[in-house]
């Protein structure tokens, strides 16, 4: 958050990113995926809103990331663009339809700017994706990248794992750091990283680290909004602070709303619309028109 009131806040840019970095401001990002939800973090204040491909798993109820498609997301993009004004909006390319050709990817990240509304995409993977993060980088559109546990390609890397555990991994980390930064990203989300590495890749690179997972001295940390809200059934990982149990308030609304409904106490008199008493009359069999 910058502090500021609403009224004087500035659009967060993807050079406020950079400055953030060198200034040493941490960067607030978080998921959202729909218009109710995008007003409130956008009047938070946080700085930047990422339409995830985690949508189809805490909205859509999908075990994983993969089944997701652009066309599922694009609406999802737009409902969060009519509620946000300030934060920087980014979406999250979903699996294949970035990874076959260049061509094809600059294609699709250009169906998120132009109609998801979105101002920025993301994309999973390191070296063996950084001339896609360049390709689309040079044609206009900016990239956050995302290594570390990269949950589109998590079983080839042998499921949901902490990456980064050996010095060899931690190298190797650094290299997809580094190759992302010279394709031109504006910044790059560690995933599930361990500390030690997601903070020497912090201290190597010149853009700004969004860790999940991945300790405490990247730049700026996301989380899912549904891990935070207490929202998602499945599980919590490790990683994620649950701030509220909004599963247990939405329950015990409805619950009383059913009960309110089955002993005939909902609607109640300030609920219901009423006749003028003349129509009323009028109204009645009995009386003749
Ligand atoms: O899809 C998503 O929400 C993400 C974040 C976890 C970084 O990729």
């Amino acid at each position: 958050m910058n502090g500021n009131s609403n009224a004087e806040r500035k659009r967060v840019t993807v050079a406020d990113f950079l400055k953030m970095k060198t200034q040493g401001q941490r960067i607030v990002m978080v998921t959202s995926y729909d218009y109710p939800t995008s007003i409130i973090v956008d009047d938070v204040g946080v700085d930047s809103i990422l339409v995830g491909d985690s949508y189809g798993m805490v909205v859509l109820g999908y075990d994983t990331t993969i089944p997701v498609t652009v066309e599922e997301l694009l609406p999802v993009c737009q409902a969060v663009k009519r509620g946000a004004s300030h934060s920087l909006l980014i979406g999250d390319m979903p699996f294949l339809s970035f990874q076959i050709s260049e061509e094809g990817a600059i294609r699709n990240a250009g169906r998120f700017i132009k109609e998801g509304r979105m101002e920025a995409v993301k994309i999973e993977g390191g070296r063996e994706m950084a001339h896609i993060a360049k390709a689309v980088s040079n044609a206009g559109i900016p990239v956050l990248g995302h290594i570390g546990l990269t949950p589109q390609t998590a079983t080839l890397h042998g499921g949901y794992r902490i990456q980064g555990k050996s010095a060899q991994s931690g190298k190797g980390l650094l290299e997809d750091a580094k190759s992302l930064e010279e394709a031109g990203v504006f910044g790059i989300v560690l995933e599930m990283i361990t500390e030690e590495v997601a903070k020497a890749i912090t201290e190597t690179v010149s853009v700004p680290t969004i860790g999940i997972g991945s300790g405490r001295h990247c730049d700026g940390q996301v989380l899912v909004l549904h891990d935070i809200l207490g929202l998602y059934p499945r599980f919590v990982p490790r990683f994620a602070k649950q701030y509220t149990d909004l599963a247990s308030t939405i329950r015990k609304a409805v619950g009383e709303y059913a009960s309110e409904v089955r002993q005939g106490n909902f609607p109640g008199e300030k609920h219901v619309f009423k006749m003028e008493d003349s129509e009323r009359n009028k109204l009645d069999p009995r009386q003749k028109s």
